[in-house]
């Protein structure tokens, strides 16, 4: 009963949030993709509707249903999910943009039209790619950029390459995970990387952690 006299933590605020991997194709059939789920990006999309924000949440393929209350805008590609925030970002002021997404880093550029067909023992393809967008940098160049907040997804040495990783992008939030132990995972662990320092979320599903990030967006937010 107390609680719901509370205001809520993001009332009237407006939250961009990518979510998901992307799908880089190879051919009409094929593609490049990455392990990541999707989960995190929605729980947090969930998250911050229910702490009272309007969510768009820029999608990757992924198997999940859309949050309650998010408007959801699904893409394939790395170019598509840029498109996508941008075309947001103009439609609409964000007060923060959290870029979850495992966005590929590459696309193939000599993509086929046709299907790839076998056609001798030793004649493979051979793939040549060219580098995507980074969606996350370029938001936080703008000159009007909203509250960016980013996600390192590090096979090792996170709290080094996380810091490094925040100040390269010029980001004022960024939250490191260990990526091959979260990908696909209901549980997950976080490590807030700020201006101040470094903040724990302790192990949790991954409901809960986006509860807890969603509390600490609001907090930076209103200071
Ligand atoms: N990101 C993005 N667009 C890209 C690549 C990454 O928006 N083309 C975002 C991710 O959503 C994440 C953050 O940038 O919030 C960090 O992604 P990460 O892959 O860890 O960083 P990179 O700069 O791509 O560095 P690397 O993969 O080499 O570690
Ligand atoms: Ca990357």
């Amino acid at each position: 009963i107390i609680a719901s006299f509370q205001t809520k933590s993001l009332a009237g605020q407006h939250l961009l949030i990518t979510a998901g991997p992307t799908f880089e194709p190879i051919d009409p059939v094929r593609g490049i993709t990455n392990l990541s789920s999707g989960k995190m990006g929605y729980a947090i999309a969930q998250a911050a509707w229910e702490a009272g924000a309007l969510v768009t949440l820029i999608s990757g393929p992924t198997a999940l249903a859309t949050p309650h209350g998010v408007k959801r805008v699904q893409v394939q590609t790395a170019q598509q999910m840029h498109d996508a925030v941008m075309a947001a970002l103009k439609q609409q002021t964000q007060q923060a943009f959290i870029a979850v997404a495992a966005v590929a880093d590459w696309r193939v550029a000599n993509a086929s039209t046709q299907k790839l067909k076998k056609t001798g023992e030793h004649d493979t393809p051979v793939l040549q790619f060219a580098q995507n967008p980074d969606i996350l940098a370029t938001v936080a160049a703008l000159p009007d950029a909203p509250y960016c907040v980013g996600f390192a997804a590090e096979s090792e040495n996170l709290l080094e390459y996380a810091a490094a990783k925040r100040i390269r992008k010029n980001i004022p939030l960024l939250v490191g995970n260990i990526g091959h132990q979260t990908f696909g995972q209901d549980d997950n662990e976080l490590v807030l990387f700020d201006a101040q320092g470094t903040t724990q979320l302790p192990r949790a599903d991954k409901q809960t952690l986006a509860i807890a990030l969603i509390q600490e967006l609001a907090k930076r937010l209103s200071a």
